[in-house]
């Protein structure tokens, strides 16, 4: 039987992730499907309960999954401690242990949802776009970096932009099958009018390119990719880039959608095991109110049934009873209306659970 890590994390994490596992557990009890489930500690509740980000207990039971559901992780009362215990380092430790290169961040505009983007609905409607980031290279890992005191006696940080070949090769190859089962199109995004390490990202893109004659590939700066996301972001199919551009690029293709909390996402190795999150974080200014929309969290799940449990049939149904609560006028505070009532985590997700049952 397959097995799912829950890492609920901190803030908000708990609470969305309680709402998916409504909808988990509905699909056990209704749908047929067949997992068993474990939970386990990641972040800063996992530096409070254990001394560690990542523990060793965690990083076992991750080992032994076949896919994590993930809340958010991280706060404020985290910030200051000293940098490896930091919260964010369990989530980058166990990105770069299972090896999850490939991060599929979809960023997809619910029609209802139109009118909660912050930009015009006719720049918005239909959107419908992949950003393929590369999670486990680029300057994120890159060594040698830190923090060093020069002999003047000032201190100076440098971190290191790096990726091999065969790194640039697998998020290629993990974007034009993406485009494969979409539009066809790729735009791969980089620097390579300033910086070497994306000289090389180019030409291996352009390499992986000939074993796929079917999708179109194109090449964009990822300055003028930013400013093309807010002003025609339609023109965009699949969006293939490095860690430190796709984290940013994913942030504003969320917000062109209306609400990050509405954004699921899917981080995969090479044999498909992969963790799925929400792409917002922690939100500690909310946590514990029972505000947060649990849809994004939802819709990972979704994308965990579809890509790691080979579920493809579950994942539609609860792409549909999401996309039936949306529709049904349901709005948690972030997507709701000035002015009209929201509803709670848990109004929500109940409302999914009655939508698929
Ligand atoms: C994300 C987040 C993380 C990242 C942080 C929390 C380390 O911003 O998943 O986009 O930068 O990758
Ligand atoms: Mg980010």
């Amino acid at each position: 039987m397959k097995k799912i890590l829950i890492l609920p994390g901190d803030g908000i994490g708990p609470e969305i992730v309680a709402e998916a596992r409504k909808v988990l557990d509905c699909l056990r009890e209704n749908h047929g499907l067949q997992v068993e489930v474990e939970e386990g500690l990641l972040g800063g509740c996992a530096v409070d309960a254990e001394g560690a980000p990542l523990p060793e207990s965690t990083l076992a039971l991750a080992r032994q999954a076949d896919a994590i559901l993930l809340g958010a992780v991280g706060g404020p009362k985290w910030d200051t401690i000293e940098r490896a215990l930091r919260p964010e380092r369990g989530l980058l430790g166990i990105r770069a242990a299972l090896e999850l290169y490939a991060n599929l961040r979809p960023a997809v505009l619910f029609p209802a949802l139109a009118g909660a983007s912050t930009l015009r609905p006719e720049v918005v409607a239909g959107l419908d776009i992949m950003i393929v980031r590369e999670l486990t290279g680029g300057i994120y890992f890159g060594e040698p970096r830190g923090i060093r005191t020069l002999d003047s006696g000032e201190r100076q940080g440098f971190n290191t932009e790096v990726y091999s070949e065969s790194e640039i090769e697998r998020i290629g190859r993990t974007a034009f099958e993406a485009a494969r089962k979409r539009d066809g199109r790729v735009c791969s995004v980089d620097k390579a009018n300033v910086l070497e390490v994306s000289e090389l990202w180019r030409e291996v893109m352009e390499r992986v390119a000939r074993d796929y004659p079917d999708v179109a590939l194109s090449h964009m700066y990822v300055d003028n990719a930013a400013m093309q996301l807010v002003r025609d972001p339609r023109q965009f199919d699949v969006v293939v880039t490095g860690n430190l551009f796709g984290d940013i690029l994913s942030d504003t293709a969320a917000m062109l959608t209306g609400s990050i909390g509405m954004l699921p996402s899917a981080s995969l190795n090479a044999e498909g095991r992969g963790m799925y999150e929400p792409i917002h974080g922690s939100a500690p200014d909310i946590a514990g109110q029972g505000v947060a929309n649990p849809l994004a969290t939802i819709m990972s799940l979704g994308m965990m049934l579809r890509y790691s449990l080979n579920e493809v049939a579950l994942a539609e149904q609860v792409q549909k009873a999401v996309e039936s609560v949306v529709e049904q006028g349901l709005r948690t505070a972030d997507i709701a209306a000035p002015d009209t009532r929201a509803v709670s985590t848990a109004e929500m997700g109940d409302a999914v659970v009655a939508a698929l049952n």
